[in-house]
């Protein structure tokens, strides 16, 4: 495994592994790995003859009182799990790299970047949908993976590498969770014991949902009532948002239909965490 932190060197190595008609598979990440990213990287090892793993806390796609500091950076420990997973190339940037001075451009996914997760982070999905081309550019894979559970990430970049005829294949994968449901998350490891307990609630209101829904539910705004009632009783969890939407135009929906995507977002204490079902 080699570890690359020039920009330049990266985009030539690609550009050779290309050349050789060698397939390659991308994992874009902030770092702090978990299962959810490893279940990624064994997917593009299957799917591909060579896996590049980029680890890049973007400041771009955090708000200014979001929380970039406190972001986890466990680099080492990364590492060994890229290397025990075969990864071929860890692309491992700088800030000024990635960001010089007179940087100006930005791409900006309208409309799906503004609802459900981009109405309290404004400029979010800007920051993903710039920081993912930059990346694509350099790594030029044949197929890009993304987590489930990032549902309106995975929606974004899916219609920008549509609209910019973008050459590479983006594989959403399933969510992985804890034992008791949680959706794994490297902001998971912000909670404290009790609001680690307290977490469940929004893989719980989910299988509300579900239960509901399998019951003959239909009705989105019933089914997001039940959902807030449930998460209201834990003293740590607020709710930003419960939505019931079209899984693709991401637009609110009256009745529950097949491919409908119910999405979340919940504080527990001071962080905010995601969580998603498709009907
Ligand atoms: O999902 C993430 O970890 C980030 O949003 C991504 C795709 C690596 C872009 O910074």
């Amino acid at each position: 495994m080699r570890v690359v932190r020039s920009l330049q060197a990266m985009q030539k190595i690609s550009r050779q592994l290309r050349q050789r008609h060698q397939s390659i598979g991308f994992v874009p990440t902030m770092g702090a790995l978990h299962e959810g990213h490893l279940s990624l990287v064994d997917r593009a090892r299957r799917e591909n003859r060579i896996v590049v793993v980029s680890i890049f806390v973007n400041p771009r796609q955090f708000g200014l009182r979001e929380d970039l500091a406190r972001y986890p950076r466990p680099f080492r420990k990364d590492l060994q799990l890229c290397e025990k997973k075969k990864v071929d190339f860890i692309f491992y940037p700088t800030l000024r790299q990635m960001y010089p001075e007179d940087f100006h451009t930005h791409v900006e996914v309208e409309d799906l970047s503004e609802v459900l997760c981009g109405k309290s982070r404004p400029g979010h999905f800007r920051g993903v949908a710039t920081v993912v081309t930059k990346l694509f550019n350099i790594i030029l894979p044949h197929r890009a993976y993304f987590g489930r559970k990032d549902a309106q990430q995975a929606v974004v970049i899916q219609r920008m590498v549509k609209d910019l005829n973008m050459a590479v294949s983006v594989k959403v994968m399933p969510t992985v969770r804890e034992k008791d449901g949680l959706a794994m998350s490297s902001r998971n490891t912000h909670l404290k014991p009790q609001e680690r307990k307290d977490a469940v609630v929004l893989s719980e209101s989910l299988s509300l949902a579900r239960k509901l829904i399998t019951g003959g539910e239909k009705s989105a705004a019933t089914i997001i009532d039940r959902m807030r009632n449930h998460i209201a009783k834990k003293p740590s969890a607020k709710t930003d948002y419960i939505a019931i939407v079209n899984g693709k135009t991401l637009e609110p929906v009256k009745k529950v239909c097949a491919g409908c995507l119910i999405a979340l977002a919940v504080r527990i204490g001071k962080t905010r965490l995601i969580d998603n079902y498709i009907a």
